[in-house]
């Protein structure tokens, strides 16, 4: 039996529950002063006030700073080879995101680099990416493949996120993105590619059970709505369950799907319409918003308080990738939660923990600081919780805890 109790909080911020929290409640989350946290076999045993003196285990003194739960980054593309350091030109001479897209840029470079990298490669550069997530206080990461788009290396990009989650103390979770772009071997023939996905690749993606979600791209150029829900139903027909790249550019539907394929989580959503939010809202799927995407495309920010005012839960994540997101740090989320959404520092805690856990279906055991949840935790250089969503640019980390053990 492994012990350990953190003691000395000065203030414990965490959201609580099972279950994503919409509406008011976002904001509503537990504040407990002068707290301790007792961590049994990598669950949490006992949470309060005046920690008890003695009980044997590991003691890890707080020094009076805040306490939350560890991050989760619910939106990832964790796997790629290469960088696209080389686009920052194009895009100050006026290029968008979709124009490199068309170019055969975009996606689709990282699609070679990817194609070009071996698995151990692959694994190296994605375990340097998890130990700064780790170092910035994320302690759960989703991650996506697709940027391999073929059998052989949408297998190769999920393998690598399966090994990583063997080695790596960060707790990955798996999606299957095939339907991120069309290849360029099936620029003439999208339905080809679309084929392949429901018949070959979702199937084997099952078969390994490499994955536990299906995502798709809708967007512009990309996939439209019809295909987009051919493709997650045939995920859900092999046990993938659905989550939807929606309204990042142009709103085409993607957001009004997430009710009829029932969607766990929709992303981006920078322009999603009433329609789209009204969809969530009936359908119980998490928003799962990336601000730092918005801010790198230099696009609008999603419409997060009408979001919350409409019951839908929000969640907020990196979209770590090469493109739109070269940025892993939940800690700047959490600035343009506040400053750009307008969301209160309350609302970016249950975004950045229990939503985000929602996201991804994991608020039964992780998310929030309570009796029977994982032993998750950060201690911040911060004395509360307004303080490390109004310092920006700094890591304000000071401890992290996984599963009851002392990691950073
Ligand atoms: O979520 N939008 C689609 N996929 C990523 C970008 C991937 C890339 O540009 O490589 C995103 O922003
Ligand atoms: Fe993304």
């Amino acid at each position: 039996m492994q012990k350990m109790i953190v003691k000395n909080i000065g203030m414990l911020a965490t959201p609580e529950g099972k279950t994503a929290r919409r509406g008011p409640e976002q904001g509503q989350i537990r504040v407990l002063k002068n707290a301790y946290v007792e961590i049994e076999d990598g669950l949490v045993t006992k949470i309060g006030t005046d920690a008890p003196d003695e009980g044997g285990g590991q003691v890890i003194d707080a020094g009076g700073k805040l306490v939350t739960p560890g991050l989760v980054d619910a939106h990832t593309h964790l796997i790629f080879g290469g960088w696209r350091q080389n686009e920052l030109g194009l895009k100050l001479h006026g290029a968008t995101y979709l124009d490199i897209l068309a170019m055969g840029g975009g996606i689709l470079s990282t699609v070679n680099a990817t194609r070009a990298a071996s698995e151990e490669e692959l694994t190296e550069k994605a375990r340097e990416a998890l130990d700064e997530m780790l170092s910035l206080g994320v302690t759960t990461v989703e991650a996506k493949s697709g940027y391999g788009l073929d059998m052989d290396n949408e297998l190769k990009q999920l393998r690598t996120i399966r090994r990583l989650s063997e080695t790596h103390p960060v707790d990955l979770v798996p999606t299957f993105l095939g339907a991120h772009a069309v290849p360029k071997e099936y620029k003439e023939d999208r339905e080809g590619y679309i084929r392949l996905l429901r018949e070959e690749l979702i199937p084997a993606v099952a078969e390994e059970k490499l994955a536990e979600f299906c995502d798709v791209f809708c967007e512009t150029g990309v996939f439209s709505a019809q295909e987009s829900q051919t493709i997650l139903e045939a995920g859900k027909r092999y046990g993938l369950i659905p989550k939807i790249h929606a309204d990042e550019i142009d709103p085409i539907g993607g957001s009004q799907l997430t009710e009829a394929v029932g969607a766990v989580s929709a992303e981006h959503l920078i322009v999603c319409p009433p329609e789209g939010i009204a969809a969530m809202a009936k359908a119980g799927t998490v928003a799962c918003l990336l601000p730092a995407t918005s801010f790198y495309l230099g696009s609008t920010f999603a419409p997060a308080r009408a979001m919350i005012e409409k019951g839908v839960a929000v969640a907020m994540a990196s979209d770590f990738n090469p493109g739109s997101c070269p940025s892993l740090n939940l800690q700047f989320v959490m600035n343009l939660g506040c400053l750009r959404y307008r969301l209160t520092p309350e609302e970016v805690l249950t975004a950045v923990t229990l939503n985000g856990a929602a996201a991804i279906r994991r608020a039964d055991r992780l998310g929030s600081l309570e009796v029977g949840k994982q032993g998750d935790l950060v201690i911040w250089n911060a004395e509360d919780l307004n303080y490390i969503c109004y310092r920006m640019g700094s890591n304000l980390v000071n401890t992290v805890i996984k599963k009851g053990q002392k990691i950073i």
